[in-house]
């Protein structure tokens, strides 16, 4: 748990609801927050869904890993600490994405179920419905792949603690959604997130 530090601090309510916001853009936010392996194909889908969205007229952003490491968390690695960090952080942005009214992508491993959780929480206790997609790539599918050449430099030793090689992933119990993409296409994909967005009453039905 992150220690509140500042005191002195006051709750301000707006002047508009978040319905109104949400009426005024036609739309509801929500996060659709994918976790798997490196190179298990999250960013991949959270872009081509994103794209897919806005053809669709929706309002729609992408948080991605490695993007928010550039800026906003730059200050933190990889030891377990610094992930919970990161995704607490993702968390509450998410949070305030999906408050603003935008259908939040968010691809990051996310490899702790306990961080999930909180991220889940936090977006949740605010009122905003939160979806976890678990990513599922065998970890042999994820390595053959290799896409940044990560698993190699981890197979030798040259990064440490590379999750999926000397550094865990926690696979999603309950996940609302789950993409194995070993055996879907990236369009059925797409499309089976658009349809779990419009059974959810996110987007109307097409
Ligand atoms: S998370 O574990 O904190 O959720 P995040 O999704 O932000 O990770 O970043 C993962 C990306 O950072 C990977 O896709 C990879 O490109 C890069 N990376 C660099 N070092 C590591 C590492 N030790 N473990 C996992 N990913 C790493």
């Amino acid at each position: 748990m992150t220690q509140q530090k500042a005191t002195n601090i006051h709750w301000h309510e707006g002047e508009v609801s978040r319905d109104e916001r949400w009426k005024a853009l036609g739309q509801k936010g929500c996060v659709l927050w994918f976790t798997g392996l490196s190179g298990s194909g999250k960013s991949t889908i959270a872009c081509a869904l994103e794209s897919a969205l806005v053809n669709l007229g929706h309002h729609c952003y992408r948080l991605d890993g490695d993007n928010i490491r550039f800026g906003l968390n730059k200050n933190l690695g990889f030891s377990a600490e610094d992930r919970a960090e990161n995704i607490r952080r993702i968390g509450e942005v998410a949070k305030l994405f999906a408050d603003a009214g935008i259908i939040t992508l968010t691809s990051f491993i996310s490899p702790y179920l306990r961080d999930r959780q909180t991220a889940r929480e936090a977006c949740e206790k605010g009122g905003m419905k939160f979806f976890e997609v678990y990513v599922e790539t065998p970890l042999e599918v994820a390595e053959a792949r290799d896409p940044k050449g990560l698993y190699k430099k981890a197979r030798a030793g040259e990064i440490k603690g590379f999750t999926g090689i000397d550094d865990p992933y926690e696979a999603p119990e309950k996940a609302e959604l789950v993409l194995n993409t070993a055996e879907m296409s990236l369009d059925d994909e797409v499309i089976a997130l658009v349809d779990f967005l419009s059974t959810q009453g996110i987007i109307k039905k097409r």
